[in-house]
């Protein structure tokens, strides 16, 4: 569904990502992670629209995509949510998820599907809340409801548990795992709690490049990804 062919960007002399080939296939949910600096980031942000990558492809679903905008690919069904909320303050939580369901679908579907959310998500107390108000976990909470909004099949997430209490990140892995199949999920993670509990396949990036790729349990107990995190990896001189 989402692939990268030989991906390159390069910010002056430093190539944050070295030639990456990416693959995952619909209805998984797959994590990258990587020690600091290792590229996860940019990766995102190439396949979110977010930059253009030095050369290399991004193709979904067989589309090339590569260099199109985060509007044009948000439309192509992508959810983005990025690490930073991209809300509106001053809006209700019931007002933000109602403009994320809405684009192009009328209001009677918006309606609807905004009560289906509000309930899926345990917002229904907050519904008239500003969003600005709220704490950190359930605004969080409230950027994700207005992604699965717009009903997009593939949700690419930035450290989304981040800064979060465990009880709202075992919420948010409890709601990554019923959603999973009808949607598809990329999310790029520290917590490895967290990963744990909700990935079917890891990415271990490092030095700008794919270190290793597989089931969670297999990538996440392997020796030299355990070397990487702790300094030592071989990549490093
Ligand atoms: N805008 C930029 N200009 C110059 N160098 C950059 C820029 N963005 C990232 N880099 C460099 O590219 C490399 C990869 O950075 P990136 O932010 O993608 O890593 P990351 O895996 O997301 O790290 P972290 O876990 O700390 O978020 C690093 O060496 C970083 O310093
Ligand atoms: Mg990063």
């Amino acid at each position: 569904m989402l692939n990268t062919e030989n991906l390159v960007v390069r910010f002056g002399g430093v190539f944050a990502l070295g030639g990456v080939d990416f693959a995952m296939t619909k209805g998984e949910v797959h994590c990258l992670v990587g020690p600091n600096g290792a590229g996860k980031s940019t990766f995102f942000k190439v396949v979110t629209g977010q930059i253009a990558p030095t050369s290399g492809r991004v193709s979904l679903g067989g589309s090339d995509i590569t260099g199109e905008g985060s509007a044009q690919i948000v439309r192509r069904g992508i959810g983005i949510k990025m690490q930073t909320p991209q809300l509106f303050d001053d809006m209700t939580v019931e007002d933000t998820i109602w403009l994320g369901a809405y684009r192009g679908r009328g209001k009677a579907h918006a309606r609807r599907r905004t009560a289906e959310l509000l309930d899926e998500l345990r917002l229904g107390e907050v519904a008239r809340a500003e969003v600005g108000k709220l704490a950190h976990g359930l605004r969080q909470r409230v950027e994700i409801a207005s992604v699965l909004a717009g009903d997009p099949e593939l949700i690419l997430l930035d450290e989304p548990a981040a800064g979060m209490s465990d009880a709202d990140v075992d919420f948010l892995a409890a709601l990554i795992l019923r959603l999973r199949g009808q949607h598809s999920f990329l999310v790029v993670e520290h917590d490895m709690r967290f990963i744990r509990m909700i990935a079917d396949r890891v990415t271990v990036f490092h030095n700008g490049k794919i270190f290793l790729e597989g089931r969670s349990d297999a990538v996440l107990s392997d020796q030299g990804v355990k070397d990487i995190y702790l300094g030592k990896g071989k990549a490093h001189a």
